[in-house]
C-alpha cells in the first residue's frame, strides 16, 4: 500500500460504504450493504474507457461538429467515476455540446468518494477539479469551454420509478425528459438491486429510449440478453473488460450493433439454466421456458 493512503475495509462513521483496494493497487469503494464493489477489476479510469468512451467512439462524438448536443445517461452515478471520463473526453475533444444526466438513488457514494479525495488526492483522483459544493447544491450545472456547453443534470430518485413516469408521458404523447443516445448502465447485479433490472422496467425503458439509441453492460449474462431483447432491444456482443471476454450492448438500431447477438447464441439459450428472462418479484435462476424462446424467435434480430 501507498504510504499516506487508508487501509482497505476502513468505513466512515455510519457511512455505507468503505474503501477497497483492487488487484492492481488503485483504491475503490465497496456497498456494505450490497456488497459490490464498484468497477472492481480495472478500476474506474479504464472500465470507463472501454466499456463505453472507446466502445461508443465518444471522442469522436464529442468532436463531431455537426448535430445536435450529445445526450448521454449515466445510471448509477455513483462517485461519478463514469460520469467524469465522460467529461474529461468532452473537454479534450472540442466538438459539440454535451447533456449529460446522471441517476441514482442518492449521492452518498459520492460524498464518501468526495471526503476521502479530500484528504488524499490520490483517491478516486477523477474528483478533482470540479465545483462539488455547487454541484451537490444544484444538481444542474451548467460549464461553458471554448463556446461548448456542457449541461449536467442529476436525478435523485429510484430510476425505475422515474422511466415508469417518463413512459407514462410517451404514451399521453408527451415528450420524455431526454432522449439518450448512449446510455451507461451501471447498476449493482440482478441478485442485489432487482428492481433496476426487471423485464418491466426494461420495457419502459424502451418506450422512452427514441430510436436512436446504444446502451452498454458489464455483464454478458444470457438472461439480461434475453431480457434486452423481450424488450424490444437490438443486443449484441460487448468487447472484453478485464477477465471477461465480453459484454453486452444494445440498441434501438439494428444498425447500430456490430456484432449483434446469432442464432449461435440462440441455440444456447435453449442449453442454458439461466435463461429465464427477469420477471417475478425476485432473482431466480432457470431455464428458459417455451413461450418465452418462442418470443424470441419471433425478435426481428433472428427473422
Ligand atoms: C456500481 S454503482 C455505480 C458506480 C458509478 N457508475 C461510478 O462510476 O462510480 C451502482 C449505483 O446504482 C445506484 N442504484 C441502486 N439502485 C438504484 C435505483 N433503484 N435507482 C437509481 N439508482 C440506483 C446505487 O446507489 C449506486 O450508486
Amino acid at each position: 500500500m501507498q504510504p499516506g493512503l487508508p487501509a482497505t475495509g476502513a468505513a466512515d462513521r455510519d457511512d455505507d460504504f468503505c474503501l477497497r483496494q483492487l488487484p492492481h493497487g488503485e483504491f475503490s469503494m465497496q456497498s456494505r450493504h450490497e456488497r459490490e464493489t464498484f468497477h472492481p477489476v480495472i478500476g474506474a479510469r479504464r472500465e470507463a474507457e472501454l466499456l463505453y468512451l472507446e466502445q461508443f467512439s465518444l471522442a469522436e462524438r464529442c468532436a463531431s461538429t455537426t448535430g445536435d448536443p450529445l445526450v448521454v445517461w449515466d445510471v448509477g452515478l455513483g462517485a461519478a467515476g463514469n460520469a467524469m471520463h465522460l467529461i474529461e473526453c468532452w473537454r479534450q475533444h472540442p466538438g459539440r455540446d454535451l447533456q449529460l444526466a446522471s441517476f441514482d438513488l442518492r449521492d452518498a457514494a459520492l460524498r464518501f468518494a468526495l471526503r476521502h479525495h479530500a484528504d488524499n488526492a490520490a483517491l478516486f483522483p477523477w474528483l478533482r477539479d470540479w465545483d462539488w459544493p455547487r454541484m451537490l447544491r444544484e444538481k444542474d450545472y451548467r460549464l461553458t469551454v471554448q463556446g461548448r456547453v456542457l449541461r449536467w443534470t442529476w436525478h435523485l430518485e429510484d430510476f425505475p420509478d422515474l422511466i415508469r413516469r417518463q413512459a407514462g408521458r410517451v404514451t399521453r404523447g408527451e415528450p420524455p425528459l431526454t432522449v439518450p443516445a448512449i446510455v451507461f448502465y451501471d447498476a449493482y447485479s440482478p441478485a442485489r438491486c432487482w428492481r433496476m433490472w426487471q423485464l418491466a422496467h426494461w420495457r419502459n425503458l424502451r418506450q422512452v429510449c427514441g430510436d436512436h439509441c446504444e446502451l452498454a453492460f458489464h455483464s454478458r449474462a444470457t438472461a439480461l440478453r434475453v431480457t434486452l431483447l423481450l424488450a424490444g432491444f437490438y443486443v449484441g456482443y460487448g468487447r472484453a473488460i478485464g477477465n471477461k471476454e465480453e459484454t453486452t450492448v444494445a440498441a434501438t438500431q439494428p444498425e447500430l450493433l456490430s456484432r449483434p447477438l446469432n442464432q449461435d447464441w440462440l441455440r444456447q439459450v435453449k442449453r442454458s439454466t439461466s435463461a429465464s428472462p427477469f420477471t417475478g418479484t425476485a432473482y431466480a435462476q432457470q431455464p428458459i421456458g417455451e413461450t418465452d424462446y418462442q418470443r424470441l424467435l419471433a425478435h426481428p434480430q433472428f427473422l
